[in-house]
């Protein structure tokens, strides 16, 4: 459930008109709802109440600052996958020793940032990883805590560029190699071995996969136990899916009913990593109508927004809700294509949509808070836009339309 809902014919973020966040900010600007971003982080702590756990928020999927912070006061930890997430958690107010580190290539930099700040834990994706950071904690006199990111070799059943839990896959390490890879870690001394975890891919619209997941990571738990390696947590990543068009995806309860079931004669803490699930649905891309023009074949709505801006229907020809922000008076019904102003003809933001619309109206795509603005781009020199956090009736700007001079404030001629 969201709030982004008609009122009186206009479509509003919680109390707040779409049209009149056009109107003070601009377009195209996403705009996000307090509200429904607190539901859905509580969602997942409920779910999981009464079982030691720490919901770590995925931070790529909108890394905004006002967004961690509010996640921030409620207590929740965040997944990071570079050191410039890390500084916007810590800029945000958020904690580090509720701080995840994914990643297949963290830098030394990187890792040395994240252990001086003293990280929740490492979540170690390449056995010589393991080296690097054994090497860094110790010349830097402590102890890194870690757990191997398992590639468990299982079928998301998602978009083939966002799985990631197959051995083709570049992440984790090889779930026949990872016994090996434990017993390498607890040898070394400046590493301490907390967990496991395992991240399979992403807008998952089915348990069964996690459930798998988690049975080969469970027995590989059982025999490091029986070799003396004990671990405290199991971190079971993010990935469960939102109802972008007609999926419907098990609510958080139903993943975490599904997932406790199966660990009930176990006492690990239990981490996750949810970015979409969170915020998904907490935000809308608004964009203005420039053009409408028509060919023989087609209709097409030029709108402000492009992919620069919401790379996703792009980059994965996926599906997002346009509606209109009100019903035009007068317009007729007609079939479009929503493009945007960048010269490539993978520049649509929706295909073959029915709408009544005029030029000067105002669209807005839905299902846009995660990996909307987070994704976005300067291409063909595009400011990135404004985002916005409405909360109740009062709407804040929470990241400034970029100007053209800061385009190119970090560009220099040559003599
Ligand atoms: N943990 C790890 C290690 C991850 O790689 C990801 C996402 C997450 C957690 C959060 O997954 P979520 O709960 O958001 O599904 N740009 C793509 C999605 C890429 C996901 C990458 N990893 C999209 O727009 O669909």
């Amino acid at each position: 459930m969201d709030y982004f809902n008609y009122q009186g014919g206009v479509l509003c973020a919680e109390d707040v008109p779409l049209s009149a966040i056009a109107e003070r900010y601009g377009t195209p600007c996403y705009v996000y709802s307090r509200a429904t971003i607190e539901r859905h982080w509580r969602a997942f702590d409920d779910a999981f109440a009464g079982r030691p756990h720490l919901v770590c928020y995925a931070v790529k999927a909108n890394s905004n600052l006002a967004l961690l912070n509010l996640l921030a006061r409620m207590g929740s930890g965040f997944d990071i996958v570079s050191v410039g997430e890390l500084e916007r958690v810590l800029a945000a107010g958020g904690d580090p020793a509720k701080v995840v580190f994914s990643g297949v290539g963290k830098r030394e930099d990187e890792l040395r940032r994240a252990l001086e700040v003293g990280i929740r834990c490492f979540n170690v994706e390449v056995p010589s990883e393991l080296d690097r950071l054994n090497r860094i904690a110790g010349e830097l006199g402590v102890t890194a805590p870690v757990s191997l990111r398992v590639n468990p070799d299982v079928d998301a059943l998602t978009h083939p560029y966002i799985s990631t839990g197959l051995r083709e896959n570049k992440f984790g390490i090889d779930v026949s190699e990872a016994l090996q890879q434990y017993r390498r870690a607890a040898d070394m001394p400046y590493l301490q071995v907390t967990g496991i975890d395992c991240h399979i891919g992403s807008q998952l619209t089915a348990i069964q996969p996690f459930l798998d997941a988690l049975d080969r990571i469970l027995v590989l738990v059982e025999t490091l136990k029986a070799q003396g390696i004990k671990l405290h947590h199991l971190d079971l990543g993010g990935g469960l899916g939102i109802r972008y068009k007609d999926e419907q995806p098990p609510e958080p309860w139903e993943y975490a009913t599904a997932l406790l079931d199966r660990l009930e004669h176990t006492d690990y803490e239990i981490l996750i990593e949810p970015g979409r699930a969170i915020v998904g649905n907490a935000g809308v891309l608004l964009t203005r109508v420039e053009y409408l023009k028509s060919n023989q074949d087609k209709n097409f709505a030029i709108v402000d927004a492009a992919m620069n801006d919401l790379v996703r229907p792009a980059l994965y020809d996926s599906w997002q809700e346009i509606l209109p922000v009100q019903a035009a008076a007068s317009a007729a019904h007609r079939v479009y294509d929503i493009v945007g102003p960048v010269c490539e003809t993978g520049d649509f933001l929706g295909k073959g949509r029915e709408l009544a619309i005029a030029p000067g109206d105002l669209l807005a795509i839905r299902s846009a808070g995660a990996y909307g603005f987070s994704m976005s781009s300067n291409y063909n020199s595009r400011p990135r836009c404004a985002e916005v956090m409405v909360d109740g009736s009062r709407a804040h700007l929470i990241r400034k339309r970029e100007t053209i001079a800061q385009l190119f404030q970090g560009e220099r001629i040559i003599d």
